[in-house]
């Protein structure tokens, strides 16, 4: 047991929050990691009300642990929004501006507020706007990256001039990624490129398989996956920006949303999932840098068990 700030406010008994990836982050991911202890985070976006409701409903049939909703700004939808406050613990914002209007919003219907940020700036904003927590992302991280500064220098001057407990992002994968950001005064890690290789995840076995193969200096900061969400830059590996790029421009695959099959243009920021179908490799397959830790696929539990126990051994030795 780790016991933080973070873990204190959501009731978890692991400091590590699972990254909310569309596709990725499925039910069964985000339950095994709120069973373990951490934090599960559900992705929002192109769900209907009913839908994100029902799934909330079967989550909480499915674990007595904790879990929040997370939303991206560009693709809000408030009716989600105040589903997601009144059925789960903690909702949680990224790639907008903090808007204290919708933090008390979500506080009036009972949930903590978090916000991710990718710059001090904004992390101040988010404290001053109400939020409980901030999520510091460092541009080491996997999928859209919201700042321009990496996690440590970002962490430490966040954490010199807020008071809510910060949870630090980007390029965490291992116990000793763990201990060295609780160590520097984060409450907690949020994890995603490990959690791609989840035995629970939705992500496409050859998407896995390629972050397996791959290390830190395979992935690049881009903004080539733009169709459905320009100007956002992204962590990706670089083998799926040239896959895409020796393709003639249209679709390229084919995926199933919500019961219906949607075609997946070239360049789109759709992650191929196991419900895609098409040229996989050239699709947007998000890493952090955390990748070179990604080395095999373990279910969500034990890689939480395995990421707590052994950073409560390195934090230990770095006490001596
Ligand atoms: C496949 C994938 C999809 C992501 N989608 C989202 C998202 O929808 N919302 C969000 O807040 N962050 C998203 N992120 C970013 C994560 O919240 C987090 O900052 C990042 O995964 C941390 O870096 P890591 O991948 O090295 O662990 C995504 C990351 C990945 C890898």
């Amino acid at each position: 047991m780790i016991e933080t700030r973070f873990t204190q406010l959501l009731e978890a008994s692991a400091p590590i929050q699972l990254a909310a990836m569309p596709g990725v982050s499925t039910p069964s991911l985000v339950s095994a990691v709120a069973a373990a202890g951490g934090v599960g985070m559900l992705p929002a976006p192109l769900m209907s009300a009913e839908a994100l409701a029902s799934s909330l409903d079967e989550l909480r049939e499915r674990t007595s642990g904790a879990f929040g909703v997370n939303f991206l700004i560009p693709f809000l939808d408030l009716e989600c929004v105040t589903v997601a406050a009144r059925k789960s613990r903690l909702v949680e914002f990224f790639y907008g501006d903090p808007d204290p209007q919708l933090v008390e919003h979500v506080h009036s219907l009972g949930a903590r507020v978090s916000w991710q940020v990718g710059s001090l700036a904004e992390a101040i904003a988010a404290e001053r706007a109400g939020c409980d927590l901030v999520v510091a992302q460092g541009t080491e991280a996997g999928g859209h990256v919201r700042g321009q500064t990496s996690l440590l220098p970002l962490l430490s001057e966040i954490l010199g001039a807020v008071q809510v407990p910060v949870v630090a992002a980007g390029g965490i994968a291992t116990a000793r990624d763990l201990a060295a950001v609780l160590a520097s005064g984060a409450s907690g890690a949020r994890i995603g490129t490990r959690f791609v290789a989840a035995a629970e995840s939705g992500a496409h076995p050859s998407y896995v398989k390629a972050l397996i193969d791959a290390s830190a200096p395979d992935t690049c900061l881009t903004e080539a996956f733009s169709v459905m969400w320009p100007n956002a830059p992204h962590r990706v590996l670089r083998s799926s920006i040239a896959a895409a790029e020796e393709l003639p421009e249209g679709v390229i695959g084919e995926i199933r949303l919500g019961g219906k099959a949607v075609p997946v243009q070239r360049f789109s920021v759709i992650c191929p999932t196991t419900e895609t179908v098409g040229n996989i490799e050239a699709m947007a397959l998000y890493a952090g840098e955390s990748v070179t830790n990604v080395r095999r696929v373990q279910p969500a539990q034990s890689i939480v068990s395995e990421l707590i126990s052994d950073a409560e051994d390195a934090l230990n030795r770095a006490a001596v």
